[in-house]
């Protein structure tokens, strides 16, 4: 039997693609090998947001082109967003990759692996759409990812993703429902919807099926046997009061959103044409903390970006502690070729940067420990996920707020269990299972 070993790089979408291919190619009839050593087929699933994914996708394809020299019938494909950013040149800067694709070809990589194992050298596959009805290899039976739309209409000037996803699609309501009927019944309790931003899906489709997010969150909420429903990602602009009510009606909606601040300056902001201020998002943290009770919020912070000043980036920082994030995942500015922010004078220095996210990262984990530590003394719902990542004897799941949670306790990965909060840090609570949830 021939086999396949696919690495993931980037963000969730690009992990849900990677459960596609996985899938396909098993319905191709290959196996998955443990390393790309002992693959003969092997695929890297890229990402190009910052310099840094680049950079680890080269190392690999490295150490992959060292593997086909000596073993020449090795088929090396590669897909995803670098795959999509670097199409001209792709087969020229790396003249050992038989097969690429960008991120809406996945449905066609079947006919490029091809049966019999025989690579069409060179040749770029074409074609956006939902890979909504291939099968996929999921990584734990009872929580899935569901992807709802395709691309991005925002023109956020240092992001790559637009001119590599292309411009927003949203899925069908009833395709998108159907898919999660499908999981519900074959075990999947969590879904998180997945878009580039999942709060203006709806706007393009025909007038016949026209809705919006907030009426998915309803209709998804609605299934039998889906306990949990999360989302990412969405985008400040677009996050309107029907959905902040539908995050509070549906029993099923987390009491968690990912809500990308970016920077905490005005002036910055609108340099990076996010088409919202400080006082507008903080605007919004407010409706939502008061329409959604215990709601957990979490953030993607950028520094850095160019013409940042001192001034600036303490703004950042006390929005940072005015919000009080859950957690928040922050990048220094990494320029992408081709986007408005690369040409931009002042570029930062990558001192200053480094010295920004230090003193960043460190307020958002004095933030993080606060919210956490509010958490000790309660009692929580977990799902069970499995062993604890550093004491297998020990369980982990996450509670709905999305805090990683490690307990003691005799629940099986896929229940949902009550677990009472003894201890937390930045990034982890722990405790002990209480009751097994009966649903
Ligand atoms: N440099 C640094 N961070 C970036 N992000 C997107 N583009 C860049 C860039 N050029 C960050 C944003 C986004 C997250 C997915 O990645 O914070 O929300
Ligand atoms: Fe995901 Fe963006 Fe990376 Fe593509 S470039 S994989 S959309 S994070």
């Amino acid at each position: 039997m021939k086999r396949y070993h696919v690495t993931t790089f980037g963000c969730q979408m690009n992990a849900h693609d990677s459960e596609r291919i996985k899938g396909m190619l098993e319905e191709l009839g290959l196996g998955e090998a443990p390393d790309q050593h002992e693959a003969d087929v092997i695929v890297f699933n890229t990402c190009t947001i910052r310099e840094k994914p680049d950079q680890r996708f080269a190392a690999h394809l490295a150490q992959a082109a060292a593997l086909k020299q000596r073993e020449p019938d090795k088929v090396i494909a590669v897909g995803g967003c670098y795959a999509e950013a670097q199409r001209e040149r792709l087969f020229d800067l790396y003249p050992y990759v038989d097969v690429a694709f960008g991120p809406g070809s996945i449905p066609h990589l079947a006919d490029w692996i091809g049966t019999g194992g025989q690579a069409p050298r060179g040749r770029f596959a074409e074609w956006r759409s939902f890979a909504g009805d291939l099968p996929a290899r999921r990584e734990r039976p009872f929580q899935a990812w569901v992807q709802i739309s395709m691309g991005c209409n925002s023109k956020c000037s240092y992001c790559i993703v637009p001119s590599v996803r292309g411009r927003e699609q949203s899925r069908r309501p009833g395709d998108i429902v159907g898919e999660v009927t499908r999981l519900a019944s074959a075990g999947v309790r969590e879904v998180t919807l997945l878009g580039q931003n999942v709060n203006s899906w709806g706007r393009d489709l025909l007038p016949d099926v026209r809705t919006e997010f907030g009426e998915l969150l309803r209709a998804v909420d609605a299934i039998d046997g889906i306990e949990r429903i999360r989302f990412t990602s969405p985008h400040p602009k677009d996050f309107r009061v029907p959905v902040i009510e539908a995050m509070a009606e549906c029993a099923a909606v987390c009491e968690h959103a990912h809500l990308p601040l970016q920077s905490g300056s005005t002036r910055i902001l609108k340099a990076m044409r996010r088409t919202y201020g400080r006082q507008r998002y903080l605007k919004l943290v407010d409706e939502m903390r008061a329409g959604i009770p215990d709601l957990a919020l979490t953030t993607d912070i950028i520094v850095g970006f160019p013409g940042e000043t001192e001034a600036d980036f303490h703004e950042t920082l006390e929005v940072v502690k005015e919000v009080g994030f859950d957690s928040a995942f922050t990048f220094v500015f990494s320029p992408r070729h081709g986007t408005e922010a690369a040409t931009m004078p002042d570029q930062v220095s990558e001192d200053v940067k480094r010295e920004r996210i230090e003193r960043l990262v460190d307020v958002v984990q004095r933030s993080a420990r606060l919210r956490n530590a509010e958490r000790v003394g309660r009692t929580e719902e977990v799902l069970v996920e499995g062993p604890s990542r550093t004491d297998p004897s020990v369980l982990r799941g996450r509670t709905r707020r999305n805090t990683t949670v490690n307990f003691s306790g005799g629940g099986v990965p896929g229940d949902l269990v009550h677990v009472h909060i003894e201890r937390a840090t930045s990034t982890t609570l722990s405790g002990r299972e209480v009751a097994l949830v009966a649903v």
